[in-house]
């Protein structure tokens, strides 16, 4: 093997590496969803970096906004009813001056949203719909957290894993999905916050 070989063999090696894998059973086929970026009321999206400000800025206008929220997400166009979906990505929070900010989203197109992943100033991750702990402590500023979702829209069953391990597991309803990531502030959510999510995966069974 020639020297250049051998410095592209290290660099795939090394890029795979920071690769986020599949977790769960069974064999995963990956797919690469197009995604739409939504912004709204003072929310800003710059490559892999989310931004909120401290609050809305009365903007009701463009995609996704017209609750008025703060939102600074991708809106994968993932949509499905059946099968078996994995998410897999890494976020990291860079600065934290506001409190229960969702971070990941597995939204139901017919009922609106229905599993929502937010953290608090504790840096604590937590479903919004039930108020449910998903993992304690984890997220706390510069902390890069890796992040899967398995959900069986067959057996109707979803799985979170934090840093590799199962740490929550809910059923769905039925109806149509789709994935959303970035930052938006829930109900009696505030910001600010910047995020940055990195190495983004999506896999069918
Ligand atoms: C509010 O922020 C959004 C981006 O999130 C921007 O498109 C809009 O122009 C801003 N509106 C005002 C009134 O500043
Ligand atoms: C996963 O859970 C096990 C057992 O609770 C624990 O020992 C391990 O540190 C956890 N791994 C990570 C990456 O959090």
């Amino acid at each position: 093997m020639g020297f250049k070989q051998q410095i592209l063999l290290t660099l795939a090696t090394a890029t795979c590496a920071l690769a986020v894998s599949p977790v769960g059973s069974g064999s995963w086929t990956s797919v690469d969803p197009e995604f739409d970026v939504q912004e709204c009321a003072g929310g800003t999206v710059s490559g892999s970096t989310f931004k909120l400000p401290e609050s809305p800025n009365g903007s009701t206008s463009g995609s996704g906004c017209s609750n008025g929220h703060l939102r600074a997400e991708r809106r994968y166009k993932n949509d499905y009813s059946s099968g078996v979906h994995q998410f897999g990505g890494q976020f990291k929070i860079t600065s934290m001056g506001g409190n229960k900010v969702d971070l990941k989203q597995t939204f139901n197109g017919d009922d609106g949203p229905w599993f929502m992943m937010a953290v608090k100033d504790s840096g604590d991750l937590y479903n919004v719909e039930g108020g449910d702990t998903i993992a304690s402590g984890v997220a706390t500023v510069g902390q890069t957290v890796t992040i899967n979702t398995v959900h069986d829209a067959d057996s109707s069953s979803f799985d979170v894993y934090v840093n590799g391990n199962k740490t929550y597991s809910t059923s769905s309803v039925g109806g149509s999905y789709y994935d959303k990531f970035g930052a938006y502030t829930t109900d009696s959510g505030s910001g600010p916050i910047t995020v940055e999510w990195t190495d983004i995966s999506f896999w069918t069974q």
